[in-house]
């Protein structure tokens, strides 16, 4: 009989590369239990579903061997993502949690010339990587930006769509935070939330405990004053929600 390799091994073995485990880098944010987000930073308790999976993501070779993976196309489906959330030439999009940059071209395409992206981001590394890639790609309707962790730094009514792919389940306080975000929204602007569906899957965090189950997210965004207009089951391995501030009214910031 042969040697088994240890389950671990096994695991990892059938992992995505984007199933890495999520390491511990920035300090913990607790949640407040007022928030109703009760996600977990590392070391936290927390409930399976519920994660607010805290990661540094500046090593900007290693996000890209994973983000930038050549066969993502064919399970990210950025074209038709973008066709479902009906960005159209024209819009303002912003990439929210935009990494090293996957969806820039596919979005820059989609707004055309008189459109414009802008990616946002929390680590200083991926915003200088993306600025030199929208550069050499001949992005010129995309901007990036440094935002902090806590507040979505856009200008008030200044995006048609906020965009937000596997990053939701990384923000803490998300209700503070979309509650907040809705003043950069323009009027009957949106906010679409693609994240890992729950269950085993060969895509994506195995570790359920960085996962959101879309029924929690869906419940986070209507306390911070959003209805869900659409929820398009476009992605094998993703949900796509999409979110309208409650009775299309803007709250102030
Ligand atoms: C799993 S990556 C997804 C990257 C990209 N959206 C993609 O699909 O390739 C999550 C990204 O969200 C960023 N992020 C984490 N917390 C954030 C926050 N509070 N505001 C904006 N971005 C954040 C991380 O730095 C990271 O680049």
């Amino acid at each position: 009989m042969g040697t088994r390799p240890p389950a671990a091994a096994l695991a990892a073995t059938r992992r995505s590369p984007s199933a890495l485990p999520c390491t511990a880098a920035k300090a913990p944010t607790p949640h407040s239990a007022a928030d109703g987000a009760p996600g977990h930073s590392h070391g936290d308790g927390h409930d399976a579903g519920q994660a607010t999976c805290t990661e540094r993501f500046h090593d900007v070779n290693r996000w890209q061997r994973i983000f930038d993976d050549p066969a993502r196309a064919e399970w990210q489906k950025p074209n038709e993502l973008i066709a479902a959330l009906a960005i159209r030439p024209g819009m303002r999009v912003a990439d929210v949690g935009a990494g090293t940059g996957f969806f820039l071209r596919y979005l820059s395409d989609a707004v055309g010339p008189t459109g414009r992206v802008v990616a946002v981001e929390v680590e200083t590394n991926l915003v200088s990587h993306m600025k030199n890639r929208a550069k050499d790609e001949g992005l010129s309707n995309v901007a990036v930006v440094l935002t902090p962790l806590d507040r979505l730094s856009l200008p008030d009514r200044s995006v048609d769509v906020l965009l937000l792919v596997d990053a939701y389940h990384h923000i803490d306080r998300r209700i503070e935070y979309f509650r907040a975000a809705a003043g950069a929204l323009a009027p009957n602007g949106r906010i679409a939330i693609v994240d890992w569906k729950p269950g085993d899957q060969p895509r994506g965090p195995r570790d359920e405990d960085h996962k959101i189950a879309p029924e929690v997210v869906e419940r986070e965004m209507t306390a911070a004053g959003y209805r869900l207009v659409a929820a398009p089951d476009i992605l094998p391995y993703q949900f796509v929600l999409v979110f309208a501030p409650l009775d299309g009214t803007i709250p102030a910031r």
